[in-house]
C-alpha cells in the first residue's frame, strides 16, 4: 500500500486592521521611512486592537483557512499554534483558539510551538509526523503573534521591524507515492546564540530589572549574519534531501524579517525574485505568522499551481531555523 503524505488543502489568513506606516513610526522614534525602506524593504505594518489577542487572529485565520479547504471544523484532529506572543502564561494559545473556533466539542489535541519566527515550519513538521505515522487525518496548523506587545517603541532597531497577523493551513493525509504534499521538513537550533535574540524578561527569570513588560532585544548585525548562514545550508540540505536541483524549485515563500536576506536566499537558489513570496512590505516581520501570511497571498492569488515545488523557509531567535519542501 501506498504510503501517508500530508497535503496542504487550504491556506487563510487575518491581519488586524489597524496600519502603522513607516511615517506613523517616524512620528514617536527617531527613525524614517527611506531608512526603513532601504535597510528592510518594509512600508507597513498591523497592530492587533487592545482586546485583540493572539487567539482572536489564530482562530480568523484558522476559519478562513477551512473555508478554502471547504471542510467542517469538527473534521480536524489535532490544531497546533506557533506563537512567541500567548495569550495567556497557559492555557496554551491552541487551547483557546480551539474553542474559539466551535473546535472543542470532539476534545481533539491542541497545543503551542515556540521557535519564534521559525514557529510554523515547526508546527509544519510536527503535523507532518503525526500524518505520516497515521495518527491523524487532518490537521491545523497556524502561526499567529501580536509581537507589538512585546515591542519596546523606544527602541528603533527592533519596533520598526515588526507587526501582528496570523497565517493557517489545513493538512490533511493522502495515499500517494510522494507524488505530492510535503516532500521533507529539516529542523535545527543552536542555543549558544540565545543572547543575538530574546526577550528582556519572562516568568521564570521575572520581568526585566529595570520594570515594566518584558521586550525584544536584538543584536541586529549579528542576527542578520546568522540568518543568512543558516537559510544557505537549510537550503542546500533540503536539495540534497530531496535529490532536486534548485532550478526545480518553483516558489520560495520565506520568513519575511528583511528583503536582503530574502534576497540572498533567493540567490543561493538562483531564483528571480518573482518567484519569491514577498510581504513585507506591507506586513512587516509578523514571526511566526509570516510565511503562512506569504503562503496564502501567493497560492489565493493562483500563483502557485499544482505540481510546483514550493519551499518555506524560516530563521528565528533561538536560535532556531528550518525548512519545508511541499510538491502543491
Ligand atoms: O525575525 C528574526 C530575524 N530577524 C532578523 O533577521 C533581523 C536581522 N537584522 C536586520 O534586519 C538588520 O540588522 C536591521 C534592519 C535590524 C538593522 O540594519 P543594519 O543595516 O544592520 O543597521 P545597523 O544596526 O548596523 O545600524 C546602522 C545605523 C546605526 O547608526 P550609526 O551607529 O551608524 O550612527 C543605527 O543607530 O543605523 C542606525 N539605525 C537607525 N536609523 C534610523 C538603527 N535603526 C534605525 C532606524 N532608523 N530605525
Amino acid at each position: 500500500m501506498s504510503r501517508l503524505t500530508a497535503r496542504i488543502i487550504g491556506v487563510g489568513s487575518y491581519l488586524p486592521e489597524k496600519r502603522l506606516t513607516n511615517s506613523d513610526l517616524a512620528q514617536f522614534v527617531e527613525t524614517s521611512d527611506e531608512w526603513i525602506r532601504s535597510r528592510t524593504g518594509i512600508g507597513a505594518r498591523h497592530v492587533a486592537a487592545d482586546g485583540e489577542f493572539t487567539s482572536d487572529l489564530a482562530a480568523e485565520a484558522g476559519r478562513r483557512a477551512l473555508q478554502a479547504a471547504g471542510v467542517p471544523a469538527e473534521s480536524i484532529d489535532l490544531l497546533i499554534v506557533a506563537t512567541t506572543t500567548p495569550d495567556l502564561v497557559f492555557p496554551s494559545t491552541a487551547s483557546i483558539a480551539q474553542h474559539k473556533l466551535g473546535m472543542s466539542g470532539r476534545r481533539i489535541p491542541a497545543f503551542d510551538v515556540q521557535a519564534v519566527c521559525a514557529g510554523f515550519i515547526h508546527a509544519i513538521s510536527i503535523a507532518d509526523q503525526y500524518i505520516r505515522a497515521g495518527t491523524c487525518w487532518r490537521v491545523m496548523v497556524i502561526g499567529a503573534e501580536t509581537v507589538s506587545r512585546i515591542l519596546d517603541w523606544n527602541d528603533r532597531g527592533t519596533c520598526i521591524l515588526f507587526g501582528d497577523g496570523a497565517g493557517a493551513v489545513i493538512l490533511e493525509a493522502e495515499r500517494n507515492n510522494g507524488e505530492r504534499g510535503i516532500l521533507s521538513t529539516h529542523l535545527h537550533a543552536d542555543g549558544s546564540l540565545v543572547d543575538l535574540l530574546k526577550t528582556t524578561g519572562g516568568v521564570s527569570r521575572g520581568g526585566p530589572p529595570e520594570g515594566g513588560s518584558a521586550t525584544i532585544r536584538m543584536q541586529g548585525n549579528e542576527v542578520f549574519k546568522h540568518a543568512v548562514k543558516a537559510l544557505e545550508s537549510c537550503v542546500d540540505e533540503t536539495l540534497v534531501a530531496n535529490g532536486l536541483s534548485k532550478e526545480q524549485i518553483d516558489w520560495l515563500v520565506p520568513h519575511q524579517a528583511n528583503i536582503r536576506i530574502i534576497q540572498s536566499t533567493a540567490k543561493r537558489l538562483g531564483m528571480s525574485m518573482n518567484r519569491v513570496a514577498v510581504t513585507l512590505e506591507r506586513h512587516g516581520n509578523t514571526s511566526a505568522a509570516s510565511v503562512p501570511l506569504a503562503l496564502d497571498e501567493v497560492v489565493r492569488d493562483g500563483r502557485i499551481q499544482a505540481g510546483h515545488h514550493v519551499l518555506m523557509i524560516a530563521v528565528g531567535g533561538g536560535f532556531t531555523w528550518g525548512s519545508a519542501l511541499v510538491k502543491w
